[in-house]
């Protein structure tokens, strides 16, 4: 649990979302002393300190209660919730705001080579991916056999590796895909950035006060971005 008086937010230490998280935070007027080698930065002008993770581990923190807020991926979030849900861990969030950066599309591809029909060409077929949970749902929305690979890395390689069949990952410009000879196939998931809370309990009122101070800034900024 977060004891601490001083509100805890997880943001990626370094990935797509770091920049933009970190700016949004700034210009929301908390002031940052952020040294690249710490984990945690702590405002000088704001009760508030940042933990700088690994994205995958920023709903964890959020549905255990060990941070208040993070910002996170909409693919990396329901992919943790639904694993969470089946390991029978707590999975519950509440989302403060969809934020406008951070989109990406989470996406099945075939080799160029393969005669692809439609998601029924995968039926008996392995498909590479870090984001298992979400496959699986989608291949049994679409009543097919398929099996998911879990790869954490890499994963743009399984199908030359002859490790799977397909690969199912994150495709932002597509130059990835591309840089391997993999056609994008079928959308399976649309992703942006989102600021979540912990839902196992109240904050403390000197917290929520904070937060609903904030939440008006943060509508500003996005408002003057449109
Ligand atoms: C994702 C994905 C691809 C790349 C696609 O990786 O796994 O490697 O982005 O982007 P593109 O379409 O613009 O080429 P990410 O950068 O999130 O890092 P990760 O693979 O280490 O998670
Ligand atoms: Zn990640
Ligand atoms: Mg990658």
């Amino acid at each position: 649990m977060s004891n601490s008086k001083r509100l805890r937010i997880a943001v990626q230490k370094s990935g797509r979302l770091s920049d933009d998280s970190i700016a949004l935070l700034k210009a929301i007027g908390i002031k940052l002393n952020i040294r690249d080698r710490l984990l945690i930065a702590h405002s000088t002008n704001q009760p508030i300190d940042l933990l700088r993770v690994r994205d995958d581990d920023i709903p964890g923190l959020v549905m255990d209660g060990v941070v208040d807020l993070g910002f996170i991926g909409e693919n990396e979030l329901e992919e943790k919730m639904l694993e969470r849900k089946a390991a029978g861990k707590p999975f519950e969030y509440e989302v403060l705001r969809r934020l406008d950066y951070g989109g990406c599309r989470l996406s099945i591809a075939v080799p160029n080579e393969m005669d692809y029909q439609g998601i029924q060409s995968l039926e008996g077929k392995k498909v590479a991916t870090t984001y298992p949970y979400l496959l699986e749902r989608y291949f049994k929305e679409q009543g097919i056999n398929a099996k998911a690979v879990m790869l954490q890395g890499s994963v743009e390689v399984a199908p030359r590796a002859g490790v799977a069949d397909a690969i199912c990952d994150l495709v932002s410009t597509g130059a990835t895909l591309e840089a391997n000879g993999l056609v994008e196939k079928d959308v399976i998931f649309r992703s942006k950035a989102v600021l979540i809370k912990r839902a196992d309990g109240e904050l403390s009122d000197e917290k929520e006060t904070l937060v609903n101070r904030l939440m008006p800034r943060v509508d500003g900024v996005l408002l003057a971005k449109e």
